[in-house]
């Protein structure tokens, strides 16, 4: 019956389009006085639903090709962690020819790095519950890097089970662990930002720093000051560009990791604006993790605000075609992140009468929607602002092309609330955040109302 209907559809289709070809702008008109619907009658294919389908193929391939890009690709970064900085040396350590005492599978667990369980084989599994696992050596950390179980790092091994580089991947910043085995080992959550990852502390592991120093033009005990800086939880992704590593009050320049969740239908990305997500990803995987593609952005040959960037010509990296790992990735790698809803925050994690009312705040006595527009919590179109209109100082949005700010949608605060609030985690609570509000704005917010709003706010 379906087939029967849907050939007379098709006839009725063809015979139409046939028709319009003949009296074309005659029988459009008379049957779709919206010009895209004429687009559809005159178009029998379109009917068919075998573009359709092309669609729905395509966003399953990209989503899954942009999982295995975000968790696994290095973009051929071990160039840099590997065989410039020397990582895998000093994680090996003497003992397993590498250099130093090596880095064990605890410290590695403290440093912030995570454990993919759903990698680890059964025997591992049962081994470690078993306590026959030393997790005190650094054998063990190879053996885990082997099985590919430790998130956002990939070890590259030879034929004798030797450790001969290693590289970085996106899950190593933006991905954690539900810490379902134990703490620090679990099964992978994407998008959620990894406050716990002390990067400073891993770079500060190479035995040899002189490319970041020449980069930087700093001596060796300068960088290793700023890298000790940072702390859990922080990454300084404009060093590189303007070689700022501490704020004019001495406190590390390195800015919170934001989660890559939630992201869809927002307009400009990071806490400045840098540019859309597909932009920030081509910045990060040339620039920051030092994958080998292509990379373009003339607003970074300003040597004043961009001096180490404009001297190492760093917004026109420009390989051969077949040398780029990163261009061929970016759609994929938009579509997964675009794909990542924001987790919901889990019940009980805040009172709900109390964040109901905080929404009637929200969008009334205290102006959030000026800029939080819900449910998007971010401004549909341009969402910039001046360091003064929110009342903070312009220390990292002068370190953006924009100097200005992003209004942050704040979807899934709860998978990261380590490390406080704002670009910088300025302010350690919530309430300290709402209370700057009330003051920049002469809210007149009252205790109870204040308290509303961070459960509102807990609740997104
Ligand atoms: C070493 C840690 C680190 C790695 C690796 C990393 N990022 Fe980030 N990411 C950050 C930090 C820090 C920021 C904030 C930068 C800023 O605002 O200046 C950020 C920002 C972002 C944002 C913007 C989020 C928002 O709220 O708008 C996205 C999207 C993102 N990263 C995706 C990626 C992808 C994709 C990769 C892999 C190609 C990646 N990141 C690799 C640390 C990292
Ligand atoms: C003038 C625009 C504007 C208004 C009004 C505004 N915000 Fe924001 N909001 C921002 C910007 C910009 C940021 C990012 C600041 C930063 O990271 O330095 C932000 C960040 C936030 C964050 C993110 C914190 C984090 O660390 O991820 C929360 C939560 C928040 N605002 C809540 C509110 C609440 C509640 C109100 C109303 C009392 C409000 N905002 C009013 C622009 C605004």
């Amino acid at each position: 019956m379906h087939r029967t209907l849907l050939s007379i559809v098709m006839t009725a289709a063809l015979l139409l389009a046939l028709a319009a070809a003949l009296r074309p702008n005659q029988l459009k008109a008379q049957l779709a006085p919206n010009p895209n619907d004429a687009v559809a009658v005159t178009r029998p294919g379109a009917q068919t639903g075998g573009f359709d389908r092309v669609i729905t193929t395509n966003n399953a391939q990209l989503i899954a090709q942009g999982r295995q890009i975000f968790r696994y690709d290095t973009f051929g970064d071990e160039a840099f962690w590997g065989d410039t900085l020397k990582l895998h040396q000093a994680i090996a350590g003497a003992a397993n020819g590498g250099v130093g005492p090596g880095v064990s599978p605890k410290t590695a667990l403290s440093v912030g790095l995570k454990v993919d369980m759903d990698a680890l084989p059964a025997a591992v599994v049962s081994a470690i519950k078993a306590g026959q696992v030393n997790l005190d050596d650094p054998k063990t950390t190879l053996t885990l890097l082997q099985l590919n179980s430790v998130v956002g790092v990939t070890g590259r091994f030879n034929s004798s089970g030797q450790i001969t580089s290693i590289g970085i991947q996106c899950a190593f910043c933006h991905s954690t662990v539900d810490d379902a085995f134990a703490s620090g080992i679990g099964h992978r959550l994407d998008g959620w930002s990894n406050r716990d990852l002390n990067v400073g502390a891993i770079v500060a592991l190479s035995p040899d720093l002189t490319v970041v120093n020449n980069v930087l033009g700093v001596d060796d005990a300068t960088t290793r000051k700023v890298l000790a800086a940072w702390g859990p939880g922080r990454f300084d992704a404009e060093l590189f560009m303007d070689g700022k590593g501490l704020r004019p009050d001495g406190k590390t320049a390195a800015t919170l990791i934001p989660p890559a969740f939630g992201l869809a239908g927002t307009n400009l990305h990071t806490y400045t604006g840098w540019g859309s997500i597909t932009y920030w990803n081509a910045f990060v995987a040339v620039l920051e993790m030092h994958g080998k593609g292509n990379f373009f952005d003339s607003r970074l040959d300003d040597a004043t605000q961009f001096p180490v960037a404009a001297r190492n010509r760093f917004g026109h990296v420009q390989l051969p075609e077949d040398q780029d790992l990163v261009t061929p990735k970016l759609g994929a790698l938009h579509a997964y992140q675009l794909s990542i809803p924001a987790p919901t925050p889990p019940d009980g994690s805040f009172d709900t009468a109390a964040a109901g009312r905080g929404d009637t705040l929200f969008g009334g006595k205290a102006h959030c929607t000026n800029c939080h527009v819900e449910p998007m919590l971010t401004e549909p179109g341009w969402n910039m602002h001046k360091p003064a209109e929110i009342g903070v100082d312009d220390f990292q949005a002068n370190r953006a092309p924009d100097k200005q700010y992003r209004t942050t949608p704040f979807h899934g605060l709860f998978t990261h609330m380590k490390g406080g609030f704002y670009h910088d985690g300025r302010f350690a609570t919530l309430l300290d955040l709402v209370n700057h509000y009330d003051t920049q704005f002469n809210l007149g917010l009252t205790a109870a109302e204040k308290n509303d709003l961070v459960e509102y706010i807990k609740a997104q």
